[in-house]
């Protein structure tokens, strides 16, 4: 894994138009990288004002009240809570893989379940699995759209199916804008898989990182996003099983602070989550530069716009390129760094004796073309063939990895 991530995203490896031409586009990664230069020139323009303090334990593994404050003023802001957020009611960690980590040692017991969606974020597993030993319970569509309230259904047919397997569910993610689909799921479906949540008295971890990636499209039916804090959910989920995680590494573009915050008024979930953060805890330096940019308001309010139409540009030029080429993909997306493209058609029997040995093997082909895409085997897609394409990246970027991805395709027919 240490090799792969470095032969991707080794500094010396990746493209660059001027640096490193030769070098590998990267666009199966999902970060905010056209907006990574405002944050620096953030940095640059002022003065942060560290002192001796800022090298300290600070207020120890919790997060500060001052981080905390700031961050609970931004969700109550950018989220429309209906019931504001309160600072207390916030725990801070390295990220939301740290909080996924902890959540799964503190909701359940190695070999209990965790549902969720098809296609999935890559990490979820290893997030909730590799220490935890919570098992991913995926949850197939079989036709269901997944964003209509119908899909309550094929919850309940993978937790009744769990249930004779042996494997006892504690928890439902909702990824949400979802990564890898670029979707929002609407109010009623939240609302259903609430209710759901609530009967099998299991956890709803909200995992709603991207809520400020939602950009324009051509598509005027999309689907806008619904923060579960924003409406009286208390008639369809009892507050005790509803939690939502958030953090800088998305929409604010900061992956490398190694930030994220879990809301919940859960106060046993609290006193179990604050027992272990100290294994998890944020650097003073990381909570420093959160609380500056948190706290100019004027500054996160442009930034996200100016993110936004990034996203709605770079977005509306891949699609261009796409629809150019031939190549299928999610025309619902309205959210987030990527788009789920279906290149299945670029399959071949040459390649392997089943779907998923050819899906790699086109993978490893782009890469032998410097262009790597996140294919969908490593995100529980449900059929071979799909990918999920980052397009937050400059234009050069963007032109240079799918003149690659092209040739690589071209090459298959
Ligand atoms: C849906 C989702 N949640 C969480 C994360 C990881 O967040 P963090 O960087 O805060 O650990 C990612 C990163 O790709 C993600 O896509």
């Amino acid at each position: 894994m240490r090799d792969l991530a470095s032969a991707i995203l080794g500094d010396n490896v990746m493209f660059g138009s001027e640096t490193n031409p030769e070098g590998l586009v990267n666009i199966g990664t999902a970060e905010n990288y056209s907006m990574l230069d405002e944050v620096a020139n953030f940095i640059k323009l002022h003065d942060l004002g560290f002192k001796g303090v800022d090298f300290n334990y600070g207020e120890g593994p919790w997060g500060s009240t001052r981080l905390r404050k700031a961050m609970a003023k931004y969700i109550n802001k950018h989220f429309h809570s209906y019931v504001p957020v309160e600072a207390d009611d916030l725990l801070s960690a390295s990220g939301c893989t740290s909080m996924f980590n902890m959540l799964g040692l503190t909701l359940g017991d190695p070999g209990d379940g965790i549902l969720l969606s098809r296609p999935s974020y890559t990490a979820f597993p290893t997030d909730f699995g590799l220490m935890a030993k919570i098992k991913p319970v995926f949850v197939s569509s079989n036709g269901v759209d997944q964003f209509s309230p119908e899909v309550a259904h094929t919850y309940e047919d993978a937790l009744e199916k769990a249930k004779k397997d042996g494997i006892r569910i504690r928890a439902l993610m909702l990824c949400n804008p979802h990564n890898p689909l670029g979707q929002c799921y609407p109010k009623d479906t939240i609302i259903a898989l609430m209710r759901f949540c609530n009967e099998h008295q299991i956890h709803m971890l909200a995992d709603e990182v991207y809520a400020q990636s939602v950009y324009e499209t051509p598509n005027k039916a999309a689907t806008q996003f619904v923060s579960i804090l924003s409406f009286d959910s208390s008639e369809y989920i009892d507050p005790n099983y509803l939690h939502f995680l958030y953090g800088m590494s998305k929409d604010l573009a900061c992956g490398g602070l190694r930030l994220g915050v879990l809301h919940t008024r859960n106060k046993e979930l609290m006193r179990a989550m604050s027992s272990i953060t100290q294994f998890h805890w944020a650097g003073m330096a990381d909570e420093r530069i959160a609380i500056m940019m948190l706290e100019d308001e004027q500054w996160i309010k442009k930034f996200l716009e100016t993110s936004r139409q990034k996203l709605a540009a770079s977005s509306r030029l891949v699609r261009q390129l796409m629809d150019d080429a031939g190549i299928r993909y999610s025309h619902n997306s309205n959210a987030g760094f990527f788009l789920w493209v279906d290149l299945s058609p670029w399959l071949k029997e040459k390649d392997g004796e089943d779907g998923w040995k050819m899906e790699e093997v086109l993978t490893r082909k782009m890469l032998n073309n410097k262009v790597f895409i996140l294919n969908g085997g490593a995100q529980a897609a449900e059929e071979p063939g799909f990918f999920r394409l980052v397009f937050s990246h400059d234009e050069k970027t963007l032109r240079k990895g799918f003149e690659r991805l092209l040739k690589t395709l071209k090459e298959q027919e």
